[in-house]
């Protein structure tokens, strides 16, 4: 199987760029980051604290996760409902790095992502994707952008979606993501280092896309 892995900061652009290259080589995109939002998301049901380790370990025996892939669209079953939008809220944005710092969170996703994995040709994006969990992937990229660029396009997501924003709120709340997914224990956000870096700021989308879509031919020939 061929895998790439693009990790990089809240709001780097990952994501969509990944879900076009997929589209474009062939490869099923996998959003790693849609598990973690899925458990904060849990928690924050369960009126858990998102940070306390022993509260949120205690609740991952009543999670069932799954990802199911239709038209090449990945959605997420938690415990068989459909919440694939439901984690797509700035509050569950926090949840999500908040118990991503718990190491049992990370080991209770880590098998599925692997699992995964070993099935198809995939682009996997996430934050530990080419350090831990594809370890020998055969390409990897780093994504980054400034701060401010990745809080201007999560801003104009939210307004798209008609969700209240304020573009400081916005900045304020990538900075914090920024710094508690860097600066924990486990699995920290950090380039790894036979990744090739790629850094977005002042780009458009389509920039973005065509960049990394050349970093693919010249590496694997696809
Ligand atoms: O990529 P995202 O914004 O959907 O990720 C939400 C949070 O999940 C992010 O703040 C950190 C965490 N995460 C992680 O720790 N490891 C991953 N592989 C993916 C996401």
């Amino acid at each position: 199987m061929i895998h790439i892995a693009i990790d990089g900061p809240a709001g780097a652009g990952k994501s969509t760029i990944a879900r076009r290259l997929a589209a474009q080589i062939g490869f099923i995109y996998v959003d790693t980051g849609a598990l973690y939002r899925a458990v904060g998301l849990f928690a924050l049901r369960s009126h858990a604290e998102t940070h306390d380790a022993a509260a949120v370990t205690a609740l991952l025996p009543q999670i069932e996760l799954s990802l199911r892939f239709e038209n090449g669209v990945q959605k997420v079953f938690l415990n068989n409902e459909d919440v694939s939008e439901a984690i797509r809220t700035p509050a569950v944005s926090m949840a999500a790095s908040g118990v991503s710092a718990i190491p049992q969170v990370r080991e209770f996703l880590f098998d599925l992502q692997r699992k995964i994995a070993l099935e198809s040709n995939i682009i996997m994006d996430g934050r530990d994707i080419g350090t831990v969990v594809l370890p020998n992937a055969q390409l990897k990229i780093f994504l980054t952008a400034s701060a401010e660029d990745r809080a201007q396009r999560r801003f104009e997501e939210l307004q798209v979606k008609s969700q209240p924003a304020d573009y400081r709120q916005v900045l304020d709340d990538i900075r914090q993501r920024d710094y508690q997914d860097m600066h924990r224990a486990t699995a920290p956000l950090k380039q790894a280092d036979d990744a090739v870096k790629i850094d977005t700021t002042g780009n458009t989308l389509e920039q973005s896309i065509a960049l990394l879509r050349g970093v693919i031919r010249e590496k694997l020939g696809l």
